[in-house]
């Protein structure tokens, strides 16, 4: 192994979310490059169905925290980016070629759900940009559909938010998170469900590594006796989660992100 695939190797490595950040501002030239970085991500067919919004005004970027409920040390990220799956812009540039292509008739699923996958690894090709530039980054999940951060950019149809990123120099040095083991990820040629002996030691390993962080504590205020499995059961519970379907699918729909929505 070379050195510096030894040093990347390290970088995805030590790499966890930054949820405190310190106020030193980040180089307009890193913002770019965290960005040009992103683009160099895999894109299908080279279609490069994404947009990124950096959002600089103050204002814009309050009413955008806002609508995403970011409240406390998130919030002083000094740069929020709004990472979007964007069909629109492959559209305009068949639209200027006189092409009458299949999304305009609501058609090319696929391409909606690639794009999806396009912004994605643009995403995660950002975060490592930024680490490699000393700075830490958190996504926030609650932009995805989000009707009010439409409304706040301008987002056209055609253009699905799917989750801020913000970044900044950390204000912490918390430890890696815990996963589950490679050999409950990795599935050799067949797939295999996890034994229970496995989710037993999976779930203690997750509440031992989280409660040595305090991390439930730090981050969301809750009791000590909070759990990884009380987590799970929370983020999964029906009652919001139907709650949320019907909020979010009419803004899925009317982003044009749906199956046989034109766009
Ligand atoms: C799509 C997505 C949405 C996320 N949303 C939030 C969020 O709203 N707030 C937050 O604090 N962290 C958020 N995260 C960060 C995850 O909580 C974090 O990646 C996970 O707990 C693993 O921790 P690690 O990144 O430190 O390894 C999000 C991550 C992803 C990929």
């Amino acid at each position: 192994m070379t050195s510096n695939s030894s040093r990347l190797l390290k970088l995805f490595l030590r790499r966890r979310s930054i949820r405190r950040f310190s106020s030193k501002p980040v180089k307009e030239t890193d913002v770019q490059t965290i960005v040009e970085i992103g683009q160099r991500a895999p894109t299908a067919c080279n279609l490069q169905t994404y947009s990124v919004v950096w959002v600089r005004d103050s204002r814009l970027r309050e009413k955008v925290l806002d609508a995403c409920g970011v409240t406390g040390s998130i919030g002083n990220a000094p740069v929020v980016f709004v990472i979007c799956a964007d069909a629109r812009r492959l559209g305009e540039v068949l639209d200027y070629l006189g092409d009458d292509h299949c999304m305009k008739h609501g058609y090319g699923y696929s391409i909606k759900l690639m794009s999806i996958m396009d912004a994605s690894f643009m995403a995660e090709n950002m975060t490592m940009a930024a680490e490699s530039l000393d700075l830490g980054s958190v996504f926030v999940g609650s932009a995805l559909a989000n009707d009010e951060v439409i409304k706040t950019l301008k987002l056209p149809k055609g253009v699905l938010p799917l989750t801020l990123l913000c970044v900044g120099y950390p204000d912490e040095q918390p430890p890696t998170r815990p996963r589950w083991p490679l050999s409950s990820v990795l599935h050799v040629d067949y797939y295999q469900d996890p034994s229970e002996h496995e989710m037993k030691t999976f779930l203690k390993h997750m509440d031992d590594e989280l409660k040595k962080e305090g991390y439930y504590q730090k981050y969301g205020g809750r009791e000590p006796t909070y759990r990884y499995s009380d987590h799970i059961k929370r983020k999964t519970a029906l009652k919001p989660a139907k709650k949320n379907d019907a909020e979010i699918i009419p803004v899925v729909k009317k982003t044009g992100f749906l199956p046989g929505e034109a766009i």
